[in-house]
């Protein structure tokens, strides 16, 4: 590991805890009835953000997509071209191959809860600076810690080794539950645009675990 390793320095200057710790957090039980009023906060701070400069590159904040009242959480790493235009999660190419996966199992995207560490789009799909992190991670905190769900599945490299506070690649980490530095176990796997460009080697890993992650929450009994 180099000298500076910014998942961990994020990490620690989120949370000054280390995810054992964490996890022992206690988190505020919010009634169904008071969930899609509590986001709808979260979304308003979301839209009034200029936490960092991305909202002016941006045509709009992407907050969520599905439904909150759900045990499994989607997390990507940051809009792209088309999640911009439309203002939700995962509705590109890469979306559309997320969406199918979970149908084969009989699950729509409207019983699970997807979103993105980023709520706005870097210009160019370029990487998030880890500014930009720190600025937007609050936002997705405060959905995770509403929603409380039984498992994340987190989308790709960048946000299993963020939400992991690692720098283990995700062939390593993929697969398999790890604790997390938002205290809500992490399931990572392959972001469906590496799928994408990687079909045959990725998609039959990519399809097994999306299959583990519902069979987990009891979304897919089969
Ligand atoms: N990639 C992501 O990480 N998130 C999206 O919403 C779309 C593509």
């Amino acid at each position: 590991m180099g000298l500076f390793d910014p998942y961990r320095a994020l990490f620690c200057y989120l949370t000054g805890e280390w995810p054992e710790a964490l996890v022992q957090k206690s988190f505020t039980q919010v009634s169904e009835d008071d969930l899609s009023l509590a986001l709808e906060k979260v979304r308003q701070k979301v839209l009034a953000c200029q936490g960092c400069s991305l909202y002016q590159t941006a045509k709009q904040s992407v907050f969520a997509d599905g439904n909150p009242h759900t045990p499994l959480v989607f997390v990507g790493e940051a809009p792209g071209e088309e999640e911009d235009n439309q203002g939700l999660p995962f509705v590109g190419r890469a979306g559309r191959l997320l969406t199918a996966t979970l149908e084969k199992f009989g699950v729509s995207r409207s019983q699970v809860y997807i979103c993105n560490i980023l709520k706005h789009r870097p210009p160019g799909n370029r990487t998030p600076t880890v500014e930009e992190t720190i600025a937007c991670t609050p936002f997705l905190r405060e959905q995770i810690e509403l929603i409380q769900p039984k498992l994340i599945v987190a989308l790709g490299n960048s946000a299993a080794k963020y939400l992991l506070a690692t720098e283990e690649g995700i062939t390593k980490t993929r697969g398999q539950e790890h604790k997390s530095i938002l205290g809500f176990p992490v399931f990572p796997t392959f972001h469906p645009a590496a799928v994408l460009r990687n079909y045959v080697a990725y998609y039959p890993l990519f399809e097994a675990d999306i299959h583990a992650a519902l069979q987990r929450v009891g979304l897919c009994q089969k």
